[in-house]
């Protein structure tokens, strides 16, 4: 337990949450700690995320759901196409998606298959408990993504911005966040790319309400925690990754040693082949020389002289 002048932050089984669901992209890794005991702590009656792409962030949401047998009515919309910043994808990503959610979730989750604001009418407001926005980055679309869910959100809502900490590619979500940070009760992440907390509603579990006032004291020592806790996640992906990778180079190479071996055997195929050859011409030659050097050429070297003169 951690004291803290006000109000205490206990330790949780959540910290050590393992996610099921390791994919790439996976900048979302470190923030699963958290969003297990935020999940664990706030228990939304019903959750939507905005952005779902391979599903890092939303597995380890539905996990906690599942794990924890919450009632909490899970919702992901994301058109499955890409956009500019996460680049275009094919429908094999959605079916991937598809074939794992249906197969794990099914029973409490939807995959809405949709823009944000196509499934803006699907949803009453004030019934979103937690709202996750990681859509297009640029400040433009986070802001209309921010303020056409608000009204969604219900008097226990809390809003989770990703990419708060991204400055570089047009990405504007840090901007938004230093408005809305000055505006509602926050806490606010800087690792894996950077995760905004925002409680905008009025009635929020006591239990985030307690973790954002220690933050409001000790920022550094609550960034620390969580970010500590990511940071094994964040490792045991990146070595996943990097094992992946070295696995397809040593595949690339394999097909480049058999493609080698390919090649060896052309060229010595073709040397047998020239060397068969030098020995045919070699013994043409020799037989060229045995016959000119033979008793019956020479007597008819005459004959074939006049021979000669005579076509002429
Ligand atoms: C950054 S990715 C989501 C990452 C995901 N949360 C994770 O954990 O890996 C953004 C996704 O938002 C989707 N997207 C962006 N703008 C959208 C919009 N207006 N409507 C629906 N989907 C959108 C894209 O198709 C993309 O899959």
């Amino acid at each position: 337990m951690i004291n803290t002048m006000s109000n205490s932050l206990k330790i949780d089984d959540s910290w050590l949450f393992d996610p099921q669901r390791l994919v790439e992209p996976s900048s979302w890794a470190g923030h699963t700690p958290f969003a297990a005991w935020l999940i664990a702590n706030i228990q939304p009656r019903r959750l939507v995320e905005l952005g779902t792409h391979t599903g890092f962030s939303y597995g380890s949401f539905c996990q906690t759901v599942q794990s924890r047998g919450l009632a909490t009515e899970c919702y992901a919309v994301d058109t499955w196409q890409g956009d500019e910043h996460a680049g275009l994808y094919s429908d094999a990503i959605f079916e991937e998606v598809r074939a794992w959610h249906d197969a794990h979730y099914a029973g409490f989750s939807r995959l809405l298959r949709m823009t944000f604001d196509e499934a803006l009418g699907y949803f009453s407001d004030g019934s979103v408990d937690l709202l996750h926005i990681d859509g297009l980055h640029t400040y433009d679309a986070v802001k209309h993504d921010f303020d056409t869910w608000l009204p969604k959100l219900s008097s226990r809502g809390v809003v989770l911005l990703h990419d708060t900490n991204v400055r570089e590619r047009g990405f504007g979500v840090w901007q938004l966040w230093e408005t809305l940070s000055a505006r509602y009760p926050h806490i606010g992440f800087d690792h894996s790319s950077g995760l905004g907390v925002l409680l905008v509603g009025d009635d929020v579990a006591p239990e985030l309400v307690n973790l954002t006032r220690s933050y409001a004291q000790h920022p550094a020592l609550i960034r620390g925690i969580f970010a500590q806790l990511g940071g094994r996640i964040e490792n045991f992906c990146d070595l996943r990754h990097e094992r992946s990778q070295n696995q397809a180079r040593g595949q690339a190479l394999e097909e480049r040693e058999a493609m080698l071996q390919l090649r060896d055997a052309a060229i010595a195929e073709k040397d047998t082949a020239l060397r068969e050859q030098q020995e045919v011409q070699r013994q043409l030659h020799e037989q060229i020389e045995r016959l000119m050097a033979s008793r019956s050429w020479r007597l008819t070297t005459p004959l074939r002289a006049l021979m000669g003169l005579l076509r002429r």
